[in-house]
């Protein structure tokens, strides 16, 4: 609040001063929260602002406490020795019109929110209203154009989901009351500097949530333990050993969360200490609940619970605990049948003397259906779990990137529309040839260190031949970064949504559907050589490959891994009848760490060959590994086998995260149609569902999969004129957009 000019400023102030109210008499019992408010109260005062408090008190199901705010006026008068006068209407003539005439240093209180439809609980919970639909309500339409800014310090009232709660900051300038800054702070302090031990208990179907959180509180040391449960549970027994059975792996398969298991496999490497799986699971038998070790379960079955022992262990863990956070319940609660280990958990967190903080929607409601004593909860902090945010920088770069960028923006806008839990924040970076013009050089000094704190790099294209030699552009920024950050994998879908874009004759959808895995950070990338005896009729040029062993074996590896999950099938690309040094090499590494996966069919060919083969036999291709020159060159090829380099998506992953990974098409900036409008924006699209799968946000990404192959089958009208349509850059997305939106529906 400090931050904005509040001097004779018009003030909406939304407060939570919802008190307890004597049934007989209807009087106030309890002034606590009235007090609270009043540090805000005064240094609104103290701006000679002129204000206006809205605030609720009781609701339909607490129907009794259902009154106006009059003696709420009269209490806070009395603390501030200043008229507080109460206008028995909410948004109405009357409340406008006195808004209107509202001078400085004076304070009214406005009717009871909860005269307004709008506002009481049936909204948010059975009718929910998003954001934007907010803007649109009586409250918010009526209300926001007569103010200069929005201060809320309803802390208690946080985690509601009403329009005075979340919309009039999307119209006016806002801040927070001091009291909400308080109480912030303190739920941070806890968070930062939490009572020993401190005891992580996370579970729930929304892995990522859960994984971001062990992420984070496993490397700044302020979880003694995590307690695993929920399908975040059945991660970390996969990634210990346990079989789980193909049921349980295809279940993750299908929503992209097999991804998760080598960041489980990563911790438990790490803080194995620190780390609990469960002991036992639950699962359907002909119709009733059985529980089995960890060691003895069975093949082909889901498990919806915990059993009998991890709740035993768990419980031990969360009687000693100082300090217990919970995100996620252990089992789908939900059904009687399996509301056994979250029950049982949630009673064991009722009754222990340790400090509580729960998050995510999920856990609310399940506290809520099994805490009976609430107040033992000491914070609910309904939106710290259940919203993922993802920062990312953008660096459009130059020609059609900066064309194509903006159109993917579009998509990732719409899902955060559409969704309630995931929010997208970007930074964007001007880096490009312009750039370099300006500030001969291609990104900031310390470029790396200013992207190294986001979740993506969302990249165009950069080149423009005419203004800088190529060699520099992209030497210097696209695989600076590459190699920076240790992208050292480069993944390319090279998938054929129609056979009416295959050039190919006879093939069919099922028969070009490869990825390629593309060594990405050394290689014949290396960067290292010289020129001697420059000008000189002796001059010579070195260009040197360099092949690590262990950055080959991760990349080979990386490979096998996915075949596994795939086909299980996989296809080694090299030249070893030539270059005798590294190739060579590299059918080593391959065949070495091919003992590892002998259920992986394999095949090896040499780069002219293969060349060959995808054009005459696509479908003989699943996996395709291959070293940095080759994979480029051949990614290219296959891009027009599935219909054209518009289509083409890339990843460059830095797999252990230890750095944000790159998202950017195979294509380049395209010169040659720059500003003219056309770009197919579908490669850029394409390549945000890459990074949405390595955000753990498989069923968003499968999403924009599904409607970028409805728009290549039913809407080819609607694609750009390099795959045979008449659209504009513009709209191929405002088309894939609508269909996205139908989409959703059935999501
Ligand atoms: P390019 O991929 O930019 O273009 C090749 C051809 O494909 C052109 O005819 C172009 O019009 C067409 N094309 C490419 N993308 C298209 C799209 N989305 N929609 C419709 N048509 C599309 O390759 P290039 O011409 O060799 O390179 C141009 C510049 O881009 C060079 O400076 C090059 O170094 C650079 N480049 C950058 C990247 C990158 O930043 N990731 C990748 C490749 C090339
Ligand atoms: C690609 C590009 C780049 C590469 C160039 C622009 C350096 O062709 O991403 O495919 O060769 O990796
Ligand atoms: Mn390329």
């Amino acid at each position: 609040m400090e931050d904005l000019d509040l001097h004779k400023k018009k003030v909406l102030l939304r407060l939570d001063i919802n008190s307890p109210i004597d049934p007989k008499t209807k009087k106030i019992t309890n002034d606590n929260r009235l007090i609270k408010s009043l540090p805000t109260l005064r240094y609104l005062l103290s701006k000679k602002a002129a204000v206006a408090i809205i605030a609720h008190q009781g609701d339909t199901l607490d129907y009794h406490n259902l009154i106006s705010l009059e003696e709420h006026a009269q209490y806070l008068t009395h603390f501030l020795e200043t008229e507080v006068r109460y206008i028995d209407d909410v948004a109405g003539p009357t409340a406008c019109e006195q808004v209107g005439m509202l001078q400085p240093g004076q304070i009214v209180i406005l009717g009871n929110l909860r005269y307004l439809t709008e506002e009481v609980s049936t909204f948010e919970d059975d009718v929910p209203l998003k954001p934007r639909q907010m803007l649109r309500t009586y409250l918010v339409r009526r209300l926001a154009p007569l103010f200069d800014v929005y201060v809320n310090d309803a802390f208690s009232a946080a985690h509601r989901n009403a329009p005075s709660m979340v919309a009039f900051q999307q119209l006016l300038p806002g801040a927070a009351g001091i009291l909400f800054f308080e109480e912030i702070s303190a739920l941070t302090k806890v968070m930062k500097d939490p009572a020993r031990p401190s005891v992580f208990l996370l579970g729930g179907a929304k892995i990522s949530d859960a994984f971001s959180m062990m992420e984070q509180v496993l490397k700044n040391g302020n979880a003694d333990t995590i307690l695993t449960c929920g399908v975040t549970g059945l991660v970390m027994l996969i990634a210990q050993g346990y079989e789980l059975g193909e049921t349980v792996r295809t279940f993750l398969v299908e929503r992209s969360l097999d991804v998760f298991i080598d960041r489980a496999k990563n911790y438990w490497h790490q803080f194995s200490d620190r780390l609990f799986a469960p002991l036992d699971l639950a699962y359907e038998h002909e119709g009733f609940r059985k529980e089995e070790l960890r060691d003895k379960l069975p093949e082909d079955v889901l498990f919806f619970d915990i059993g009998k022992e991890t709740v035993r262990a768990y419980n031990a863990v969360l009687n000693t605990a100082g300090t217990i956070f919970v995100n996620g319940p252990a089992g789908m609660f939900e059904h009687a049948m399996w509301e056994y280990g979250t029950k049982k958990l949630w009673q064991s967190i009722s009754h222990c003397k340790g400090y509580t903080v729960i998050g995510g929607g999920d856990t609310v409601n399940a506290a809520a259906k099994f805490v009976k004593n609430k107040s033992k909860i000491d914070y609910a902090c309904t939106a710290g779990g259940a919203m993922v945010r993802f920062l990312s920088a953008v660096i459009p770069g130059d020609g059609i990137g900066k064309e194509v960028v903006p159109q993917a923006i579009r998509v990732l806008d719409l899902l955060e529309e559409l969704s309630d839990d995931i929010e997208f924040s970007y930074r964007y970076f001007p880096w490009g040839s312009q750039y370099y013009i300006k500030h001969g050089r291609m990104m900031d000094e310390n470029g790396l260190r200013k992207l190294e704190e986001f979740d993506a790099i969302l990249l165009g294209a950069v080149g423009l031949p005419s203004l800088v030699p190529d060699h520099i552009t992209l030497r210097e920024l696209l695989i600076h970064i590459r190699q920076g950050f240790d992208q050292y994998i480069n993944l390319r879908p090279i998938v054929l949504l129609d056979e009416r874009d295959c050039p190919l004759k006879g093939k069919k959808v099922n028969d070009v559907d490869m990825i390629f895995v593309r060594e990405n950070s050394e290689g014949e990338y290396s960067g290292i050589g010289g020129v001697f005896r420059e000008g000189s009729s002796e001059e010579i040029v070195l260009q040197t490959a360099v092949f690590s062993r262990r950055k080959t074996q991760k990349v080979v590896n990386y490979a096998y891994q996915l075949a596994q999950k795939r086909k299980k099938q996989l296809t080694s690309v090299t030249k070893s009848n030539a270059l005798n040094y590294s190739m060579v090499f590299w059918d080593k590494i391959f065949n070495e760490c091919g003992e590892s996966f002998p259920n992986i069919k394999t095949d090896q060919y040499h780069v002219d060959a293969m060349s060959m083969h995808m054009l005459r036999s696509p479908e003989l291709f699943d996996v395709v590994v291959a070293s940095n020159l080759f994979g480029d060159i051949l990614t290219d090829l296959g891009s027009v086998i599935q219909g054209g380099i518009g289509y083409a998506a890339a990843a460059n992953l830095n797999p252990e995260r230890t750095y944000p990974s790159m998202f950017e098409p195979v294509h380049g900036s395209a010169p040659d149609i720059e500003g003219k409008g056309i770009a197919n924006p579908v490669a850029m699209i394409w390549t945000v569902k890459l990074m949405l799968d390595f955000l753990g946000q498989g069923e968003l990404a499968q999403l924009i999969l599904k409607s970028i192959r409805q728009l290549a089958t039913e809407g080819r009208k609607f694609l750009t004129p390099d795959c045979g349509g008449e659209a504009t850059t513009q709209g191929t997305t405002d088309y894939l957009l609508q269909v996205i939106r139908k989409n959703i529906k059935d999501f």
